[in-house]
């Protein structure tokens, strides 16, 4: 095991929306965090040698015949356990409490009031603002322990044991909404659980190159970058771990935003010295997509060929033992494998754009145990530069779906340009990193506009910026109107083929961020 995983916390999951929340909020403190099945028994816990456990949330009800299973002998060890919601209730209930429904709950932001301001509360206000999503409340306290917080209707927000060893709450201290979430986290960590804060981009970058040295040992290792963060990352970290044994290979399909592919070469070619090949197969792509306008089928004859292709050119690199790919901490829990279940599935929806069903390599995925924004560090402190690190996410299909209609090279060029041109203004006026993502969508309607004297007919651009944290849900971004001032004149004024700009205001749902 790793160093950095021992020492750890260890999550069990009961169902909460918001346990990879918990699990970002305790890294964030720079202590390593795992998301583990509520079954998962003592024996398997104590392993992994964690400084403490976290019970999370849950939609059940401890006293219904639906509770998950989970293991309790876990309650009487001597690692210090921090029950949130369902795991407060949890806690209440195994050591002799009581659980209650009363038919109301408290639902949204609550005020709470601190009744001791000992270990888990050291430093708070009197008086705090919470988060609060719960039905079932502890009316009755277990011997020997003691509220350390009520809400204003009087239900009880925080206990603890004699020792604290064992501290719970009722409201959620991962959420933003709650004011001072991030102490009372910090307080339990290392005041109470004595956590040490090993996790780091440093630490990682060097047990994983000793990781993959090991793992891979003599053998070749065949990395497909897309241009986005997380496979840049991956390639960077091979390079480091075992030089030129590993190659890097760009399909360029034509459809990626302008100088995109010549920037991400550069930027690990010249800048870090990766065995990176870029191949331009835009011919293959695009001749096939000719009249094509069915979004599915532009996505399928894009996702076919990335197939072909890549099979051809994994071929003309000699013999390859493994393939890299920049799988990331959420695709491990969406597909399963934190919830018990062990299939390894590998997205479809990723961003190379799939991959051969009958891949004759084994797997090397380094960044299964990071968030995104972890991604982004190790990939800092590998030297990548900042405009890479912080680039929007991309659809694998890439401007394919966002040429609405036929797709042709003109067609494509026009919307390099004008994107290129919304991008570098969203940096000039700093709003590029307050963005999930951003990009402009070429659509096949031409409006009459004036320029100067003379009568244009001509297309119409759409641009799109949504927040966002995960792709899943997303809001417009409201962006100001003197950066959506300058976007239009710009486009309009230096983009041939563009002589108006619209703006998208619906949000996820019940639009997709995508058009098509
Ligand atoms: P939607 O449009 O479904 O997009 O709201 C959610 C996120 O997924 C990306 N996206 C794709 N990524 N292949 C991909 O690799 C695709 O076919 C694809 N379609 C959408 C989209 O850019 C957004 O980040």
């Amino acid at each position: 095991m790793s160093t950095y995983h021992k020492g750890g916390v260890l999550i069990l999951d009961f169902g909460s929306q918001y346990t990879q929340l918990i699990a970002r909020r305790v890294r964030e403190h720079k202590v390593y965090s795992e998301i583990l099945p509520p079954e998962t028994a003592l024996e398997d816990i104590l392993t992994r040698s964690p400084s403490a456990l976290i019970l999370s949330g849950g939609p059940s009800s401890v006293f219904g015949d639906e509770a998950p299973d989970f293991d309790q002998a876990i309650l009487n060890t001597s690692i210090p356990i921090l029950g949130i919601c369902y795991g407060l209730q949890l806690l209440a209930h195994h050591h002799g409490g009581l659980v209650e429904s009363t038919g109301s709950g408290e639902y949204g932001s609550a005020e709470i009031q601190i009744d001791s301001h000992d270990g888990l509360f050291t430093g708070a206000s009197n008086c705090s603002q919470v988060w609060m999503s719960h039905m079932d409340r502890v009316t009755q306290l277990p011997n020997g322990w003691h509220t350390l917080a009520h809400s204003s209707n009087g239900v009880i927000a925080a206990m603890a044991n004699s020792d604290q060893s064992r501290v719970a709450t009722q409201f959620h201290p991962e959420v933003v909404h709650t004011e001072e979430g991030d102490l009372f986290l910090k307080n339990f960590l290392f005041n109470i659980a004595g956590c040490n804060p090993t996790w780091t981009a440093g630490n990682f970058i060097d047990e994983q190159v000793a990781l993959i040295r090991k793992h891979v040992g003599d053998g070749k290792v065949l990395v497909g970058v897309s241009g986005g963060v997380d496979s840049s990352v991956v390639a960077a970290l091979m390079h480091k771990a075992i030089g030129d044994r590993s190659t890097a290979v760009l399909i360029d399909h034509g459809l990626m935003r302008k100088d995109e592919a010549k920037s991400c070469v550069e930027a690990l070619k010249d800048g870090l010295g990766v065995n990176i090949h870029c191949f331009d197969e835009s011919e293959l792509f695009l001749s096939q997509l000719t009249d094509i306008t069915d979004p599915e089928k532009k996505r399928k004859i894009i996702g076919n060929q990335f197939i072909y292709s890549f099979d051809r050119i994994a071929g003309e690199m000699g013999e390859m033992d493994f393939l890299a790919q920049g799988t990331l901490y959420p695709d491990v829990i969406e597909s399963g494998v934190s919830k018990g279940k062990s299939a390894h599935v590998i997205k479809s929806h990723h961003n190379v754009g799939g991959l051969p069903e009958d891949m004759r390599f084994e797997l090397v995925e380094p960044l299964r145990e990071l968030f995104k924004d972890e991604v982004r560090n190790v990939g800092r402190e590998l030297g990548l530069p900042e405009s890479l690190i912080e680039r929007h996410p991309f659809p694998g299909p890439g401007l394919g779906v966002r040429i609405i209609g036929d797709i042709t090279r003109e067609r494509i060029s026009i919307l390099q340009e004008a994107d290129q041109i919304y991008m570098d203004i969203l940096h000039e006026d700093g709003l590029y990193n307050d963005i999930w993502q951003a990009f402009s969508v070429l659509i096949p309607v031409q409006t009459v506009g004036v320029m100067g004297d003379q009568r244009t007919y001509e297309n119409l651009l759409g641009i799109r910026a949504v927040t966002s944290t995960d792709g899943m849900t997303a809001d417009w971004f409201r962006m100001p109107s003197k950066t959506l001032t300058k976007i239009s004149n710009r486009i309009v004024n230096s983009v041939r083929g563009i002589n108006r700009v619209v703006y998208d205001i619906t949000s996820k749902p019940p639009g997709t961020i995508e058009w098509e």
